[in-house]
Formats: structure tokens, sequence, C-alpha cells
């Protein structure tokens, strides 16, 4: 007979994330060497990892590869491998020609194929078993993100002794949207496999609660979900966990709610204050031929983003004379992303098209109107960026949280600066003192864009004070801590009330 413990690995705590902290780099002449991979989650479960026995199970961003799990500073990577027809089904498909879209509102058509549902269920079950095989015994596993959406009840169904929490990082779309899916059921059905389910706003938490009361029928109060127990198994790996609702029915209960995520604001700061920092500022500035203002746009090469929204308030700015490129001079870092998939190709064609139009009419020889650059930066140049920018425009037309925000505000210990922010990034529902804006609304961005050229340095200086004094209270750390305290919680009221 197999026991639970035969299947169970040592680790406490099992972070499942579709991308690992580390990317594998294959350079030209075949060899191979790990970087950090692009995105904040590494940094905010970095510290937590290495408090705890932590393993992470991800993929190393590479088709086809096979590595051996190893340890990274600390912390124990387990690579997931994906054939190149996963990635091109599961990945560039599923996760992102169908339920990115879908989840931002549709800003750009999703794409449904059966193909691609397919893959994403398999893959889904290979980083459940994955994260299967190394969790200890009751052991916690935190599962990240839109790509793995099935894996909270798979995980459930091999492994009822488990803790399972939730992140959704991008949107949870309003039930009208969300119903085109054609596999919607099972997602709902997937994600109630976890204890807690967290998401960046109220609003998206709301959406998900209406799409499990209209999809399934289950009772839900407040953030609280009722989900009929309907395997014995379950009930046996963990008794503690079943309780009797009012009609009689054996139920476990899931927590949805929102639990914003944040930055490593002290880490911002820190760079912010060293001296070749700063130099490199000042550097920049003058190598932009010292205009003005300086604006700032740093974002993911992606339709979500809104960058031609910006570059058209900013062209139509330039073009109407109300502001000269010596005035104000706008630089673009928008680094590549998912470059095989259609969407994302068209999109570059489009910005690009827009950037070089706006430069061919209105630079000069000693000020280019759009410093555009196609590339990933540094941390360091980041910091420096942020520090040489007088505006940052974040103009998502939908984004789940948008961590360059938090990251601006971070930076400017000078207390100066001004956020021009999209109120459709879920940033906006913590950073009210920013300059808030209707991306659609050209007029109104061109205004604001305006407004905060003029800003009088005592106005720019209160509201970046209460935007830092916003992101440094919450930080990254205490969004793991109060998301993995819920988790907790949540399993320790099951287990007491049922003790009653
Ligand atoms: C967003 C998603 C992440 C994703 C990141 C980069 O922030 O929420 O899950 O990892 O974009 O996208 P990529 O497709 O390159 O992993």
């Amino acid at each position: 007979e197999t026991t639970p413990d035969d299947a169970s690995g040592t680790y406490s705590l099992v972070v499942v994330s579709n991308r690992l902290p580390v990317d594998k780099v294959v350079a030209a002449d075949g060899s191979e060497s790990w970087r950090a991979s692009p995105g904040g989650l590494v940094t905010a479960l970095e510290p937590v990892m290495r408090e705890s026995d932590g393993a992470w199970v991800g993929w190393a961003g590479v088709a086809g590869d096979h590595s051996e799990p190893f340890e990274n500073d600390g912390i124990s990577i387990v690579p997931v491998s994906l054939s190149a027809e996963d990635v091109e089904f599961y990945y560039e498909g599923f996760s992102n020609d169908t339920l990115w879209p879908l989840y931002h509102d549709v800003i750009a058509p999703p794409t449904y194929h059966r193909d691609w549902w397919d893959s994403y269920l398999i893959v889904n079950q290979r980083f459940a078993d994955a994260a299967a095989a190394v969790a200890a015994q009751g052991a916690t596993v935190w599962v990240q993100d839109y790509q793995l959406q099935l894996v909270p009840k798979m995980l459930r169904e091999s492994r009822p002794d488990l803790v399972i929490g939730f992140f959704n990082h991008i949107p949870f779309p309003a039930y009208g949207i969300f119903s085109q899916l054609p596999w919607r059921t099972q997602i709902v059905e997937g994600l109630l496999g976890a204890d807690v389910i967290g998401f960046q706003r109220v609003a998206d938490a709301g959406n998900f609660s209406r799409a499990v009361r209209r999809l399934t029928g289950y009772t839900t109060k407040g953030a609280t979900i009722e989900v009929p127990i309907e395997d014995e198994a379950e009930v046996q790996g963990n008794p503690l966990r079943a309780k009797v609702s009012r009609r009689g029915h054996q139920v476990r209960t899931v927590t949805a709610r929102a639990f914003p995520i944040s930055i490593d604001a002290a880490s911002f700061e820190e760079l912010a204050h060293r001296p070749e920092i700063q130099a490199r500022a000042r550097e920049i500035r003058q190598e932009l031929g010292d205009p003005e203002i300086v604006m700032l746009g740093v974002d993911r090469l992606d339709y979500t983003k809104g960058i031609g929204h910006r570059l058209k308030a900013y062209g139509e700015l330039l073009a109407e004379g109300k502001i000269s490129v010596a005035d104000a001079s706008l630089v673009q870092v928008a680094s590549p992303s998912r470059e095989r998939v259609q969407t994302y190709m068209t999109l570059r064609d489009e910005i690009e098209l827009t950037v070089g139009r706006i430069n061919g009419d209105f630079s000069t020889i000693s000020h280019t109107a759009i410093s555009y650059l196609h590339q990933g930066r540094p941390r360091d140049e980041m910091v420096a960026l942020y520090l040489a920018a007088d505006i940052m425009l974040v103009t998502a037309l939908r984004d789940g949280m948008n961590l360059v925000a938090k990251e601006y505000v971070a930076t400017r210990f000078d207390n100066d600066g001004v956020l021009v922010l999209s109120e459709f990034a879920g940033a906006a529902d913590e950073l009210k003192a920013a300059l808030l804006v209707n991306p659609h609304d050209i007029e109104g961005l061109k205004e604001a864009i305006l407004r905060a050229m003029q800003m009088p340095r005592h106005e720019r200086s209160r509201r970046m004070r209460s935007l830092r004094k916003r992101v440094k209270e919450h930080d990254v750390a205490r969004w793991s801590k109060s998301f993995l305290d819920a988790l907790a919680d949540q399993t320790l009221a099951q287990s007491s009330a049922d003790a009653a």
C-alpha cells in the first residue's frame, strides 16, 4: 500500500511559476549560463524562500531544456521542461494569445484553439506533478499566475495534505468577458483547488466570485467560498479541513481576496542614493541635450501598456506647438516580449512606425523627440533613468498592478518628479496622489502632461511624499507575508472550526 509519505519530497515551501527566477542563456558558441529572469517575483519571494526550506518549480525559458535541479543563491531550482510544441501551444498560444488578451479586457482579440487548451492541460499537469514530487507532507505550495490556473486542483487531487495558495498577477475580467472562454468552468474549478486565491485589486476578486456563482452555484459570503468535497480521499488526506455546510454537504472553504503586490522599495532607494547612479542620471540628461523636461516610459513591449496612446498625445502636443523637443523629450524603454506571437509583432511595427514619424517630423540635430530603446536594461540603469525623469508616464489600457509606477516612486527620495498614472492599472487603487488619467482620452492625457510640466515644486513634493509613504509601507515583504499569513490562518481556522 502507498502512503502519502512515499509520494512526498522534503520542501516545506514550494513556489510554482511558469518562469523560474533564473533563465537559461545559450550563447552562440553553445555554452550555457543562467541569469536573473525578468520580473519582480524573484525579489518578492527570495527572502521568504531563503528563510524557509524553499524550492522553486518552473521553466528555464528555453524550449527542449532538460536541466537537472540545482541550487541558486540559497534557493533550490526545479526545472520543468517544455518542448518546442509546448512552448507554441501552451505558452505562446493558450497563455499569451488566449488568456492574456481575454483577461486584459480583450484589448486584442483572444484566439480560441482546442489544441492549445489540450496542451495547457498537459503542461499544467506536468507542473503539478513536479511540485507534488518535491513538497513535504503538509507543505505549503504557492502557485503563481494565469499560466498555471489548473495546478491548484491537480495538486489537491494528488496531494490532499498540502496547503495550496494561488496568486493571479494579472487582472481577472468581468463575467461578460470571462464567459467567452470555452473552458471557463474548468478554469474556475482549477483555481478553487487552492485554499487562498489572491488577486491584485478588490475588483478582480469580485469578478472571480461572480464567475464562481454563475458557473458553479457554490455559496459565496464576502471573501469566502464554500466548495463541496466530492472525493473521500480529500477528507482522508486532511480530515481537519472538511466541514459540514448548512445544507448538510461536506465542504471546504476557499478565500478569494485582494493582495496588491509591491516591490522591494528599500533596495530601489538604496540604489538611488549611490553617487555613481546619480552621476549617471545627470549624464543621461546631458546626453539627451539638456531638455527642460525629461519624460520617461518603461514597459514590456505589450499592447496592454498603452504605448501608442502615449506617443499620440506627445506627438499632438508637438504638432500643435504646445511644446517643443527642447522643452520636453521622451525616453521610451520598450523591452522585447513574446516576440513570436503575431499580435506582438504587429504592435512592434506600429510603435516603431509611429516613433520614426514623430522623430522625423520634430527632432532637431540637437534634440531627439523620442529616444526609443527596444532593449531590456539592468536595474542600475533603470534607477538612473527614474532619477533623470521629471515625468513618468504609465498609460496602460489594462494592467494587473504595474510595478514600474512603484519603482519610480521608490527611487525618488528627493520627493520630486511627477507620476502620470492610468486609472486602469491596479496601482491606481493605491497611488491616489498620482495624476490619474484615462489613456483613451487623448485630450485628457495631453492636459495631464502639460499639467505635470507646469506643476509647482511644492505640489510635486506633496504628491510624491504621499506616494512614497504608501510604497514604502506596503512593500513586497509585507505582500508575501500577508498572503502566507492568510494561507496559514485559513487552514488553521478550518481545523479549529472542525475540532470545536
Ligand atoms: C507578466 C506576467 C508574468 C510574466 C511576465 C513576463 O508580468 O504576469 O507571469 O512572467 O509578464 O512575461 P513572459 O511571457 O516573458 O514570462
